[in-house]
């Protein structure tokens, strides 16, 4: 499947410069960062309330939710999440706790229901959260229904993503918080993918993680033979939409171009695009038929992450052929991020109370590292 190819020539050109001149986007200077914003709990708790709590995350892809009465249940962040699209088509989100005595409403997972019935003593909910029924409700006494519905959470869908905000009463503009970013990521058309897989990952802390999507610089070494292997090692063609960021990679044939004319290009042939949507998405359409989704959710403490690893098919596959392309990809994605990527991240996460480092340094060939520290800073001022 092709995504967004209007912007695919500029995108070229700009790496066939870096590859000729062996050069990348680059940062103004080498950027410090002290340890402490990897280790210090109260500065965690802090950053992950502002970060990832008081502002819209992606919460699944619309493609969970695929009709009227589908739902899905899940913890993000310690936060029992219900998203539901209701019988006229709208999602919403919703704590998925009973306002009973707080039973978890829904059991964690998808599926399909008009109506959802607390475990404990069966008080019923519509797809809108409505109470619509307490058991025995004349022996309990009189309550106010109207004021007992599921405790909603602020959402939207948009670009094939349902986004919300994890504390309730804090809202949000999609449009406004997407920025420019909106438009490439409606570009990937998410919407109209297939889902071949889907997997949490134990991951190391949030940081050491997330640090390792946004920079090309550790692809030879770290992934010469999955990921790495047909791009560029250390070439970024880089922009930033407010928080967010696109990384644009080169893919190996790059340098064939030289001896082409522009209008022999196909441009989609020699590059990667990874999306990068602050705090915590990062979309990758690695191979033409294939894409990456990756959520990556901080842990109870500074030094764990689970990662949602979601494995997209353009459509799904039917022929033996098919299916060895789509396991080839989603093993190479599991490979390369869970072998590769946080083994080494767990190693960082061991020793970094070892006192060997004060600070972490991002050079001026990760300036995509650099922008999402400093909005991290910038939001929890
Ligand atoms: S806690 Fe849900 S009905 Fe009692
Ligand atoms: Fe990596």
């Amino acid at each position: 499947m092709s995504t967004n190819t209007d912007d695919a020539m500029p995108l070229v050109r700009r790496a066939l410069a870096h590859f000729v001149a062996r050069t990348t986007d680059q940062a103004a200077g080498i950027m410090p960062m002290p340890v402490a914003a990897y280790t210090d709990p109260d500065r965690y708790r802090h950053e992950i309330d502002r970060v990832f709590k008081r502002q819209p995350i992606a919460l699944c892809l619309s493609i969970e939710l695929p009709g009227p009465g589908s739902y899905v249940a899940l913890d993000l962040l310690g936060v029992p999440v219900l998203v539901v699209r209701g019988s006229d088509g709208a999602v919403r989100a919703f704590l998925n706790v009973c306002r009973h005595r707080g039973a978890q409403l829904c059991p964690h997972g998808s599926g399909s229901a008009r109506v959802f019935a607390c475990p404990y003593h069966a008080w019923t909910y519509d797809d809108q959260g409505a109470l619509i029924g307490r058991y025995r409700g004349e022996t309990f006494g009189d309550v106010n229904a109207a004021e007992l519905g599921l405790t909603p959470l602020a959402c939207a869908e948009r670009a094939g993503l349902i986004w919300g905000v994890l504390t309730p009463g804090v809202s949000f503009g999609i449009d406004d918080w997407l920025e420019g970013m909106l438009e490439p990521l409606a570009g990937l058309r998410l919407d109209s993918w297939q889902i071949y897989t889907q997997r949490d990952l134990p991951g190391p802390g949030w940081k050491v993680a997330l640090d390792g999507y946004l920079e090309v610089y550790h692809h030879d070494s770290v992934h010469g033979r999955t990921v790495g292997k047909h791009t560029v090692g250390n070439l970024l063609v880089w922009d930033t939409f407010g928080p967010h960021q696109r990384l644009v990679f080169g893919r190996r044939t790059l340098g064939e171009l030289r001896d082409q004319p522009e209008s022999e290009w196909e441009p989609e042939q020699h590059i990667r695009r990874v999306h990068s949507v602050f705090p915590n998405l990062s979309i990758s359409g690695i191979l033409g038929d294939h894409c990456l989704v990756s959520q990556v959710f901080p842990g109870p403490t500074p030094d764990t992450t689970i990662t949602r690893q979601t494995v997209l098919c353009a459509t799904l596959p039917e022929t033996d052929e098919e299916r060895e392309a789509a396991d080839t990809f989603s093993a190479m994605t599991l490979q390369a991020v869970q072998d590769e990527d946080y083994q080494i991240g767990f190693g960082i996460q061991a020793a970094i109370r070892s006192g060997a480092n004060t600070e972490f340094l991002f050079g001026r060939n990760e300036p995509a590292v650099q922008h999402y520290h400093r909005w991290v800073a910038k939001l929890s001022a």
